[in-house]
C-alpha cells in the first residue's frame, strides 16, 4: 500500500539507529528482548510502528535535568514540539518570525535519527496575542484572518519543507457534545473564541487550510488532529467521532489533499477506558477512506485528589489501582494501533509525570499521574505494558504455536 511505502521510505536511518535486539531461539520459542533492547522506538520498529513523544523545550535544554533529554533521544523515534512550533511561538509580534526554538528542535530530531510531526498551523488556541485579540475585538475580520492563516500556513510550511513527516495542519476545529448548541459543529461553545475563529475562516477554510500546506510541501503527510475520537458513538448528532468522518470524507471526496486523521487520546480513567476491538474499528472506518492514522498525543491521567475522599491522594493506596487503569488505557490505544496496517505512530504528550500538561491543565478536579514514567524517571505500569504490547505484537516474539506430544 501506497501510505505503507511512504511512511517507511526516507526512514532507514530511524531504523537502523533503534536497537532492535537480537532474539535467541530457544526450545521454548523466541526469549523476550533483553533489558537494554526494551526501548520503545526499538521495540515499535520491530512493527514499523513509530514511538513519539511531544518534546518540552525548557526540559529538553535543561543541564540539571539531563535524564529528560537521553529518554527523549534514546526512546522515542518520533518527536512533536509541545508548544513550540504553534503560531504564538512562531510569530509572537505580528510581522517577526522567531524560528529559533523550532530550528534548535528540528535539528535536534535529525541528530537524533527521528521523524518530526509538524504541530500545529490552523488552531484557535495559541495564537499570538495580537492575533486573538483583533479576533476577540473585532479589528481583525473574516478576510483578514483568512489571509494571515493563509500567509502563516505558507511561511511556516516552507520554512520547515522537506524536514516535517507529518503536520496537524487542522487542529481541533469541531465541537464537543457538552457544548452549545450540542449537536456537533465547525466551532466550539456559541459566544467562545473556537466559535469566533470558525465564523470568521467560514466553513471552507478547513479544506482550503490542507491545499496551502500541499502547496508549501509536497512530501509531508497531512493530517487532522483532535480528541474525543477514539471510538464512534451512536452515529447522530452528538457523534464527534461521526462528524469528523464524515468530513473527512468530504474532503476526500473533494480531492482535498487530506493523508491522516491525528487521534489525540487524551484519556482519563475516571471515564473508565474504552475498549480494542471499538477503538480498532474506529481507526479501520478511517483508513477504509483511504488516510492513514495516527495516535499523536496519548495520556491517561487520572483523579490524583478528592475532596470527599482524603485518602484518594496522589501519594495514597489507591496508586496501584489507578497505575493500572491508566496502563490498561494506553494498551488499549495501542493494541487498536498495532492493529492497523496505516496506523503510523503512537505519540505520548509526554512521558514523565515530571513534566506534563496535565495537572497545570486538569485542576478542578485535580488529575495528574498520565505519564509511562513517574516524576522520578521510574517506569510505570503503563510503561511495562507497551513495552510487553509492543514485544508480543508480532514476530519475533510471535510465532507459530508448537503443539506438544506426550513424552513416552
Ligand atoms: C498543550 C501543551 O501541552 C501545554 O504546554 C500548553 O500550555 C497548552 O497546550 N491538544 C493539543 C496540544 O493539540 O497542543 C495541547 O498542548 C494539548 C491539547
Amino acid at each position: 500500500m501506497k501510505l505503507r511505502r511512504l511512511a517507511t521510505a526516507g526512514v532507514l536511518a530511524a531504523l537502523a539507529a533503534a536497537s532492535l535486539g537480537a532474539v535467541t531461539a530457544s526450545a521454548g520459542g523466541p526469549r523476550p528482548p533483553a533489558p537494554r533492547d526494551q526501548s520503545l522506538r526499538g521495540l515499535a520498529a520491530r512493527n514499523g510502528l513509530y514511538f513519539g513523544t511531544a518534546v518540552d523545550a525548557g526540559a529538553y535544554a535543561d543541564a540539571a535535568d539531563p535524564q529528560y533529554k537521553s529518554t527523549v533521544d534514546g526512546q522515542f523515534s518520533t518527536v512533536t514540539a509541545e508548544n513550540a512550533m504553534k503560531w504564538e511561538s512562531l510569530e509572537p509580534t505580528r510581522g517577526t518570525y522567531d524560528w529559533a526554538a523550532a530550528d534548535a528542535f528540528v535539528a535536534a530530531a535529525a541528530r537524533n535519527h527521528q521523524l518530526v510531526r509538524g504541530h500545529v498551523l490552523a488552531w484557535y488556541s495559541q495564537l499570538p496575542g495580537w492575533l486573538t485579540a483583533g479576533i476577540q475585538d473585532g479589528s481583525i475580520d473574516g478576510p483578514q484572518l483568512r489571509d494571515l492563516l493563509h500567509k502563516h500556513i505558507t511561511d511556516v510550511v516552507a520554512h520547515f519543507r522537506g524536514r516535517i513527516w507529518q503536520w496537524d495542519v487542522v487542529n481541533e476545529a469541531v465541537s464537543d457534545p457538552w457544548e452549545t448548541p450540542s449537536a456537533i459543529h465547525l466551532g466550539g461553545n456559541a459566544g467562545s473564541l473556537k466559535q469566533k475563529f470558525a465564523d470568521l475562516l467560514g466553513p471552507d477554510y478547513v479544506a482550503d487550510a490542507f491545499r496551502w500546506a500541499r502547496a508549501a510541501d509536497p512530501k509531508a503527510l497531512l493530517f487532522y488532529n483532535d480528541y474525543n475520537i477514539e471510538a464512534f458513538g451512536d452515529g447522530g448528532p452528538g457523534d464527534k467521532t461521526q462528524f469528523v468522518y464524515d468530513m473527512v470524507k468530504r474532503l476526500r471526496a473533494a480531492g482535498v489533499p487530506i493523508d491522516g486523521v491525528g487521534s489525540q487520546g487524551h484519556l482519563s480513567t475516571q471515564y473508565g477506558n474504552y475498549d480494542v476491538l471499538a477503538v480498532a474499528d474506529a481507526l479501520d472506518r478511517f483508513t477504509g477512506l483511504g488516510v492513514a492514522v495516527a495516535f499523536t498525543e496519548v495520556d491517561a491521567r487520572s483523579l490524583t485528589k478528592d475532596a470527599k475522599d482524603p485518602a484518594l491522594d496522589a501519594a495514597g493506596q489507591d496508586v496501584n489501582a489507578r497505575d493500572q487503569a491508566s496502563a490498561y488505557n494506553y494498551h488499549v490505544l495501542l493494541q487498536a494501533c498495532l492493529m492497523n496496517p496505516h496506523c503510523l505512530s503512537f505519540t505520548v504528550w509526554g512521558f514523565t509525570d515530571r513534566h506534563s500538561w496535565i495537572p497545570g491543565w486538569f485542576k478542578n478536579p485535580p488529575e495528574g499521574a498520565g505519564c509511562l514514567w513517574d516524576a522520578g524517571y521510574q517506569p510505570k505500569k503503563a510503561l511495562r505494558t507497551v513495552q510487553g504490547d509492543l514485544a508480543a505484537a508480532g514476530p519475533p516474539m510471535v510465532q507459530p504455536r508448537q503443539p506438544q506430544k506426550p513424552r513416552r
